[in-house]
């Protein structure tokens, strides 16, 4: 797809903005791809002579990059446009918001509605135009909506500023196929669509050169990654393979693989490769057949387990993570009595609990026995308790033990400590200085704290 035109526009809003120390912010709230994407979005302001703020009353254009995959996603957006009012009000701010809520018909609705004031409205299709909506905002007093509902083409060539030093993510593809019931993401996300093995290669070769040592592959579903053969590469394995061999990569992680097309060549292909962490993040959802049978997963409780099995005798110490939903409709005591099995039998290092959260036009919400509030929250907490005691014994496990590290940067929860992660994806925080910012380390554990390890420099 040609982005020359976004580049003339590009250049229409540099020339507006000359001289006037403009500033942005970017507003994310969904998930890595999400990030990912607000990192092109923020390649695009600093192109357009904005620069950075992190202080929202600031900025000159406020972007909100958003998420509607559960319910209090949603809530956040409201509450910030509100906050943001007076920013418009008093100084005129552009207000932007793009993402996933934005493909949505009944929010783009109650926007126009209820918050008249929001400048540009762009979707998960359009976000390399915003250069065009940008300049057509700025010239006229009129509200952009740029929404395709239709699969937008894979977008190659936009600038990038990445938000950190030492690990870049890079999507390798957009989409997803699989329509899980409960899931909104098919439906303002599109189809599945892979990106060329050969743009990706470069894409981190590019890292590599500048000093980037750890890279996370990302897609809704990685695993069904399909290359248009060029550099040789048609699946997700080849691709695994073909980024192993960069020179100056030292960590490759990816995110989200989907159970049911987890075949024999990408278990091995992630034994084999040694700078594939040997972690693997494999959403669970449930662990009754019969509710994952109402969310489309086409896997079964047994499968599931099966997969864990395999996966766990081929490939040396793996370490897996996952996600579950808990009071999906017509869930009984039984159907939740069996993902706590799941949880007991697999030792998860790390569990994303969720809420079922009902999503408007999704196949689950239509579902007539819908489960009370006060019973998912009730097994909501059943499960905490049992990941949470299953993650402290787990995590004695690391007491004593030297990991391989590449620093991140300082712990976004305290300033005085510098943090990176384990293979399996544990934050670790140490004292150290700025010097070993990006650098790959060695650290001793010496004590964990559930949801973190404390070390030291070895
Ligand atoms: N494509 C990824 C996940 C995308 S969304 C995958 O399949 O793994 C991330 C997680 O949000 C999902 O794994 C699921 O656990 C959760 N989720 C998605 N829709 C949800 C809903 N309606 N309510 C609650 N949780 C949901
Ligand atoms: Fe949603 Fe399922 Fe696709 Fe993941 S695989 S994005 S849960 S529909
Ligand atoms: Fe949310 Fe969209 Fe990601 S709905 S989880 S930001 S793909």
């Amino acid at each position: 797809m040609n982005i020359e035109n976004q580049e003339d526009f590009i250049e229409k809003v540099s020339k507006l903005n000359d001289g006037k120390n403009m500033k942005y912010s970017v507003y994310t709230m969904g998930c890595q791809l999400n990030e990912n994407d607000s990192e092109k979005i923020s390649g695009m302001m600093e192109k357009m002579k904005y620069s950075n703020t992190t202080k929202i009353e600031e900025a000159d254009c406020i972007i909100f990059n958003t998420c509607c995959v559960r319910e209090n996603a949603e809530d956040k957006l409201f509450g910030k446009l509100g906050e943001v009012k007076k920013y418009k009000e008093l100084k005129g701010t552009i207000i932007a918001i793009c993402g996933c809520m934005m493909q949505e018909k009944h929010i783009v609705e109650k926007i126009k509605k209820s918050y008249p004031f929001v400048d540009i409205i762009f979707g998960t299709h359009t976000i390399h135009k915003l250069p065009e909506d940008l300049y057509t905002a700025l010239c006229s007093n009129k509200n952009v909506i740029d929404i395709l509902d239709i699969d937008g083409e894979v977008i190659e060539g936009l600038p990038i500023k990445r938000n950190d030093r030492a690990k870049a993510s890079v999507t390798i593809m957009n989409g997803c196929n699989n329509f899980c019931t409960y899931c909104i993401v098919p439906y303002v996300r599109g189809r599945e669509r892979s990106r060329s093995p050969e743009n990706i290669i470069n894409e981190i070769e590019e890292l590599a050169r500048a000093g980037y040592k750890e890279i996370t592959l990302l897609g809704q579903n990685v695993n069904s990654y399909k290359g248009n053969g060029s550099l040789g590469i048609t699946k997700f394995s080849e691709l695994l393979r073909a980024v192993n061999k960069i020179n100056g990569i030292e960590k490759i992680r990816f995110i989200s693989p989907h159970p049911k097309d987890f075949t024999d060549d990408v278990i091995d292909a992630i034994r084999d490769c040694d700078k594939v962490c040997k972690m693997i993040h494999l959403p669970l959802q449930s662990g009754s057949s019969e509710v994952l049978k109402k969310m489309n997963r086409k896997y079964t409780k047994e499968q599931y387990l099966n997969l864990v099995h395999k996966m766990k005798s081929r490939i040396p110490n793996l370490t897996l993570s996952t996600d579950i939903i808990v009071g999906f409709p017509e869930e009984t005591e039984e159907d939740f009595k069996d993902t706590l099995d799941v949880v007991d039998k697999v030792n998860f290092e790390q569990v994303f609990m969720f809420i079922y959260s009902r999503r408007v036009g999704t196949p689950a919400d239509k579902m007539e026995k819908q489960i009370p509030d006060e019973v998912k929250h009730e097994r909501f907490n059943r499960l905490k308790s049992l990941v949470e005691s299953k993650i402290v014994e787990n995590n004695k496990k690391y007491i004593g033990t030297i990991q391989d590290i590449i620093v991140e940067g300082r712990s976004k929860t305290n300033n005085n400590m510098l943090t990176g992660r384990t293979d399996s994806n544990k934050v670790i925080n140490f004292e150290g200085d700025d010097s070993l910012i990006g650098k790959a380390i060695k650290i001793k554990i010496i004590s964990e704290h559930m949801w973190y390890l404390k070390g030291e420099v070895v």
